[in-house]
């Protein structure tokens, strides 16, 4: 079946954060921050979720050998990872799970190491926890962000736990095999924990090949905690569904009793029967979806080469969020977000906010139409053509 990724709605009533964050300033556009779609879920979702809705009573829900075994094949035939149901432990999102995570396995003033820049709420789960964080830059080698293995391992010294961003938000990189095992063996070598936020995993452009961190050999899993859903994939945020998966029975111990320590057990039958769908129904619409992705970046790459060569932008490996170097400009930071919003009726997410290191990139969601890019990078145009 051919889908479509050419049909979106304006979420100007629907209480969007991405789309309220612009505030009465620019009807008509739509915002290319948030990391939600500007696309509609698969049909198959769709018509679902109506049925469900239509059922009309939504008690409590929990989660049985159904949806056990439907994550476990996802898991098998689009990662090749083997789990088992038990693994499993449900929460209501990602970011829910790495501050549960945080307190979990850590104490009070531990070191949580970073490779930066990184998505921002990695940083709050630490601090917010009063631990704190100890970061690694990440390098650019010919034009390609690496690891800095060396600084990596100096930070590991002190650090009890490591979290992991794969595929990496903001700057888009896939780890290779190679690489993920270079970091387990240092995290390894040091006790510090793993915890794979693998939240981007199903979305991954072509020639690149994503690994599951728990899949790369038996030590590796005994030292990890992944971060997986189906909210990313599916554009499906709103539902409150993740499964953290905890292959080590005293870490996933240990990862539960903080989860109820903390009062979440609370699941949403929408949000479940979005999962078992996406992950029985949808394979081919992921398949599309990221052609589509894949193809909006090379437009977008296209269109800063010819016209804004100065413009580095990096090689969008997964995620549909891409990362490109407006320092050309020769605007600190803040001063770019405000003249992109402002003059532009621009709506990115901020380089700054990832960390300094990010300070004058910006980042891209091209989840969305062609026709919406489009006219979004016209307005780019307009207003830089000449600075
Ligand atoms: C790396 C990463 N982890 C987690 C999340 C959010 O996860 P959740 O909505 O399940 O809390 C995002 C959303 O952008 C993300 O990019």
């Amino acid at each position: 079946m051919e889908y479509r990724f050419d049909v979106a709605h304006p979420r100007t009533d629907m209480e969007a954060a991405k789309w309220d964050e612009m505030g009465e300033q620019a009807p008509g556009i739509v915002p290319l921050s948030v990391a939600d779609m500007e696309l509609l879920s698969p049909p198959e979702i769709i018509e679902e979720l109506t049925k469900t809705a239509e059922f009309g009573m939504y008690g409590y829900t929990w989660w049985g050998s159904r949806y056990g075994n439907i994550v476990k094949q996802w898991m098998k035939e689009r990662h090749d990872w083997e789990i088992e149901p038990e693994w499993i432990v449900q929460t209501n999102g990602v970011v829910q799970g790495l501050y549960a995570a945080v307190r979990a396995y850590t104490e009070p003033e531990d070191k949580v190491l970073l490779i930066t820049p990184v998505y921002y709420p990695f940083y709050r789960a630490v601090t917010r926890n009063g631990r704190t964080v100890t970061e690694s830059p990440l390098k650019l080698v010919d034009g390609r962000y690496e690891i800095d293995f060396e600084d990596f391992e100096e930070k590991a010294k002190e650090a009890k736990m490591f979290i992991l961003c794969s595929p990496h938000n903001p700057v888009g990189r896939v780890w290779t095999e190679e690489e993920l095992r270079k970091i387990g063996d240092i995290c390894l070598r040091n006790h510090v924990l793993v915890i794979s936020d693998e939240i981007h995993f199903d979305l991954i452009m072509p020639g690149h090949h994503h690994t599951v961190y728990a899949t790369l050999g038996q030590k590796y899993a005994d030292n990890c905690v992944v971060c997986t859903a189906a909210s990313k994939t599916f554009s499906l945020a709103a539902l409150g569904v993740a499964n953290i998966i905890i292959p080590n029975k005293e870490l996933r111990d240990k990862f539960d009793a903080q989860v109820n320590v903390d009062g979440c057990y609370s699941y949403s039958i929408f949000g479940n029967r979005a999962l078992e769908t996406g992950y029985t129904k949808c394979a081919g619409w992921v398949d599309q979806l990221n052609q589509h992705i894949y193809d909006n970046y090379l437009y977008f790459k296209d269109f800063m080469a010819k016209n804004f060569p100065d413009v580095w932008v990096a090689d969008l490996q997964g995620t549909y969020l891409c990362w490109f170097d407006c320092r050309c400009f020769g605007m600190p930071g803040e001063e770019l977000a405000k003249y992109l919003r402002e003059e532009g009726k621009l709506f990115f997410d901020d380089g700054y906010i990832f960390g300094e290191a990010g300070d004058g990139y910006e980042r891209i969601n091209l989840a969305c139409t062609r026709k919406v890019l489009e006219e979004a990078l016209e307005r780019f145009k307009k207003i830089f053509e000449n600075k």
